[in-house]
């Protein structure tokens, strides 16, 4: 079977990496498994996010070995190297692997490290049911190419400032303009009080895409952030859980 790629985006602190530990735990229980989840945020804190502890290496200390004198063992051509880091910079749980991307390189040409990498990405998705990507502020990922080719869906997010409603606007013009097949755009308002989409009104409009649905601003993920606890382990009937199920079940309920 095809392996069905999501990629979630919006401006910085929407609820992306909030959201996509809640769409991995949807996953899992929709048995759309095995699931590899790919923080493609420098400041990477979905495995926090999802409970996993500590990642050993990123994707980005990797390619930095590549470009050092003594990075890669003398046995090993560049290919080989990637792909063998590849395999160990994978956490492994028993639902889901989780990869990350870590923070920008050093100065330098990264083409042919980045084209090796994209190569030995795209075979290593294959081997899951779906690949879920957690993308930094805007698109950067995506426009580089260093991730998934093509999406089956696009979450973009806003949570109910003007400001990261426009950014959620823009998004969608970039992944046009930027040419990334995406098979479907869904639009989420996060963090939402009552009210709040009667005063964002002709705003919301703006964006082009219909409300795939609401998250509520959810005092029990505040409670979880406190106690550092994964937001993967909230409550059934919490009202984050209870929105994002539904905008789960009637997004991907069919695919
Ligand atoms: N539905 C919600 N209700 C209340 N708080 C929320 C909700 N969603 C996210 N938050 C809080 O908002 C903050 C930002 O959330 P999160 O880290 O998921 O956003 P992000 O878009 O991934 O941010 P970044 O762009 O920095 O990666 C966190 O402190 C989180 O606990
Ligand atoms: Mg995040």
């Amino acid at each position: 079977m095809a392996t069905f790629t999501i990629a979630v985006a919006g401006k910085g602190g929407v609820g992306k990496t909030s959201f996509c530990s809640l769409l991995i735990r949807w996953l899992i229980e929709n048995k759309r498994t095995p699931i590899l989840a790919v923080d493609a945020d420098p400041n990477s804190n979905l495995s926090e996010a999802l409970g996993v502890g500590e990642i050993e290496e990123t994707i980005s200390e990797i390619i930095s070995l590549t470009k050092e004198i003594d990075g890669i063992p003398v046995s090993m051509s560049q290919d080989e190297f990637i792909s063998y880091k590849l395999s160990s910079a994978l956490t492994e749980t028993k639902n889901f692997d989780l990869l990350a991307m870590g923070g920008p390189q050093g100065p330098g040409c990264y083409c042919f490290p980045n084209n090796v990498l994209k190569k030995h990405l795209t075979k290593l998705e294959k081997n899951y049911q779906t690949v879920v990507m957690d993308n930094e502020a805007g698109m950067e990922h995506i426009s580089r190419g260093t991730t998934t080719e093509h999406l089956d869906a696009l979450f973009i997010l806003s949570d109910t400032s003007r400001r990261s409603v426009r950014s959620a606007a823009r998004i969608k013009v970039l992944t046009k303009d930027l040419g990334v097949p995406v098979k479907n755009i869904y639009f989420v308002l996060t963090r939402a009080q009552e009210g709040d989409i009667e005063t964002l009104g002709d705003e919301l409009k703006l964006v082009g895409l219909p409300l795939a649905g609401v998250v509520p601003n959810d005092e029990t993920i505040t409670k979880y952030e406190l106690a550092g606890r994964a937001l993967y382990e909230l409550p059934s009937d919490a009202p984050s859980v209870v929105a994002t199920t539904k905008i789960l079940n009637e997004t991907l309920g069919g695919n």
